[in-house]
């Protein structure tokens, strides 16, 4: 028997004003897809925003349903958007951002394990690291790879 242990790395900031530009960019259009959010029912606004190889920004916001499970995440909005609209074009970050009643959250939202393996998916698909910040109005955590978000990725098949 071995014991085995898996480290997650990842960065802490305190403002976007200290990211990269590319990367407040992407931070700063996760922020603005909060407002593109349709959340009746939990009115928790969450905005995604992917960025191409190429420096170009997707958005997605969450979209409810009334029969909930028919709802989608922001994170998957914007990678099937992302996917679904430039199918040849690899992604190479992704930011994520969540408010309640027009404030951004103090402490980042983390995506949901759903969101997780689609990200690992299309980081998979576009065969680099998908780097991934998550956006709070006091912190801000930034990974280098879905494998920090989500280690022991499937990708078996
Ligand atoms: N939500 C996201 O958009 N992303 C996540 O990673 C977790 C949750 C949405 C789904 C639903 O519209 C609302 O937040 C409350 O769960």
């Amino acid at each position: 028997m071995t014991n085995k242990e898996i480290k997650i790395a990842y960065q802490e900031f305190d403002s976007i004003d200290q990211l990269l530009p590319k990367d407040r960019e992407l931070a700063q259009a996760a922020i603005d897809a909060t407002t593109l959010s349709y959340a009746p029912y939990s009115n928790f606004n969450v905005g995604a925003a992917v960025m191409f190889e190429d420096g170009e920004i997707i958005k997605g916001a969450n979209q409810e349903n009334a029969a909930y499970p028919s709802g989608l995440c922001a994170e998957r909005t914007a990678l099937f958007y992302a996917s679904a609209s430039r199918p040849d074009k690899p992604m190479s970050a992704i930011a994520i951002a969540a408010s309640q009643n027009g404030s951004l959250l103090q402490t980042p939202a983390t995506p949901c394990g759903a969101c997780r393996q689609v990200m690992a998916q299309y980081q998979l698909k576009s065969g680099r690291p998908m780097m991934t910040l998550l956006i709070g109005a006091e912190k801000i955590w930034k990974f280098e790879k879905i494998d920090d978000l989500l280690p022991l990725i499937f990708d078996s098949i």
